[in-house]
């Protein structure tokens, strides 16, 4: 049954725009959608996450609405699923020189390949790893020590951590309800331009208790960015998070695990930890490989922990709230995993015993670790509260301890112990891993082991 809706989706719609369409723009934030459908605007509330939560219609959800609290930030930004960079308005002068303080002590490596993740012709040498670029090697602990480890997995045995990329997706409701009616909590990672595009759908996410974190403003490949465009990448995706739903996040995950130790710097200094995944279930490719295939990789997951693999420490798991089919199949696969990861199904900040995981202290509590395993969801959580126009995130960190600058110093303060205390898993230094998963059904050449080309990247289209 669950196949037969899953083939009938809208593929192409999906292939050949999807995410990439969109009302807005830095030009013209009025435009209404170009959708073929009469919008049916007027059967619906669309003016409050509760009731956009109502609509079950697939089309009637990614009919786009206009909302009022978006209308006035809009122009503002740079222009939706467009890369970045520090000409838009929404960034104060203080908050650029900022920048310009940052970008003297940010690590001299050299951006890579295009945003689309053609690294044809780049030179690396992957034996040495000096940046620690994990696209290559799968490298989590960086070079330079000062930085945090990328958070990998969960410590705690035979749990997964269910994490959701590239939201908030606009016909997300019949899942959600579908978790809301497990109690099932998620960490999603939201795309800015999206948020910006499906403002009470990412209101929904948070309202439903689950984890927030960013997925940057557009998805590119981040080690292809330069400093500025890099930094506004994270600085936008934080402030449409904040503008729109009222928090100010300290997580992100690079697309396509994308980052190397300079861009770890960057998302430091902004104070955000970088989540990468140790399991994946590549279900973004069910349109090009099949249901099938991912079913697998699923199963495959299931396998390795019935073999013993979490029995040590848990899993985090990439999986994607990309589209309707993404979305099938965790539902699908839900019931037999919380069956046998017992070590729980959770958001990754509750795995950490991160029960504050944004700046606003006070008013977003997640249970820790055995307040969840005793059976606690949510602690408090305040509504979500578009909240335009507000603040400089970069100062706002400050406050919370998280981020010092001073002239040209920039001190994210990790602290000793949490810095180390993630360890990598399954990660290797061979040229072999640099061009696996990441990159499946890319074409690639390798040259002198020295020279990566990957090309035809973008073929899967929005990826990890
Ligand atoms: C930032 O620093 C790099 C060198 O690390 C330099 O090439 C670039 O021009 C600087 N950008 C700005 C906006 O100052
Ligand atoms: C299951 O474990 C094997 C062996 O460690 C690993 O290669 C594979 O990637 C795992 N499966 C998934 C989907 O993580
Ligand atoms: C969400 O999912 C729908 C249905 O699969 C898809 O058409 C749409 O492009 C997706 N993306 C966003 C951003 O909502
Ligand atoms: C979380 O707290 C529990 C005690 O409640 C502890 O056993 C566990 O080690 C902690 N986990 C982390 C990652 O700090
Ligand atoms: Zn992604």
């Amino acid at each position: 049954m669950l196949a037969v809706a899953l083939l009938a989706l809208p593929t192409l719609a999906w292939a050949a725009s999807g995410a990439h369409s969109h009302p807005h723009s830095a030009v013209n934030a009025a435009a209404p959608a170009t959708s073929k459908q009469p919008a049916p605007t007027a059967a619906y509330d669309r003016t409050t996450w509760q009731g956009e939560a109502q609509i079950k219609d697939a089309n009637a959800e990614c009919t786009y609405y206009s909302y009022p609290p978006v209308n006035a930030i809009i122009s503002s930004y740079p222009v939706i699923w467009k890369t970045a960079d520090l000409s838009a308005a929404g960034i104060s002068a203080d908050d650029k020189a900022l920048f310009r303080a940052l970008n003297a002590t940010i690590p001299q490596i050299q951006p890579r390949g295009d945003r689309a993740g053609n690294f044809q012709g780049v030179v690396y040498d992957g034996n040495t790893d000096p940046d620690c670029w994990w696209t290559y090697t799968r490298c989590t602990t960086p070079k330079i020590a000062s930085l945090q480890d990328d958070v990998t997995k969960c410590d705690e045995p035979n749990t997964w951590g269910l994490t959701l990329d590239d939201g908030p997706n606009c016909s997300h409701n019949a899942y959600f309800d579908y978790l809301n009616s497990i109690n099932q909590k998620a960490t999603l990672f939201y795309v800015g331009s999206n948020v910006l595009d499906w403002p009470l759908e990412a209101q929904r996410g948070l309202a439903d208790g689950h984890e927030i974190c960013s997925h940057t403003w557009s998805h590119p490949y981040m080690t292809s960015l330069t400093n500025e465009q890099a930094f506004a990448e994270l600085y936008f995706s934080k402030k449409a998070i904040k503008e729109v739903l009222g928090i100010t996040v300290r997580c992100w995950r690079p697309p396509y695990g994308d980052v190397d130790d300079r861009i770890r710097f960057i998302a430091e200094a902004l104070d955000m930890r970088t989540i990468i995944w140790n399991a994946d279930t590549d279900d973004y490719n069910w349109i090009t490989q099949g249901l099938p295939a991912i079913r697998k990789n699923y199963q495959s997951i299931l396998n390795n922990q019935s073999a013993g693999a979490y029995d040590d420490s848990g899993a985090i798991v990439l999986t994607h709230e990309i589209d309707a089919g993404t979305m099938q199949l965790n539902q699908e696969f839900l019931p037999q995993i919380m069956k046998q990861f017992t070590g729980g199904v959770l958001p990754v900040a509750v795995c950490m015993n991160n029960t504050e995981p944004y700046v606003e202290q006070g008013s977003y509590v997640y249970p820790n670790y055995a307040q969840w395993a005793s059976g606690t969801r949510s602690v408090s959580l305040a509504a979500p509260t578009a909240a335009p126009n507000s603040g400089r995130l970069i100062l706002d960190a400050q406050a919370s301890g998280g981020v010092t600058i001073s002239g040209a110093t920039v001190s994210s303060a990790p602290s000793a112990s949490a810095a180390k205390q993630m360890k990598p898993s399954g990660t290797t230094g061979s040229l072999a891993a640099a061009t696996t998963a990441a990159q499946s059904g890319a074409s690639r050449a390798v040259v002198s082991g020295l020279i990566v080309a990957l090309v035809g990247m973008i073929a899967t289209g929005l990826a990890f």
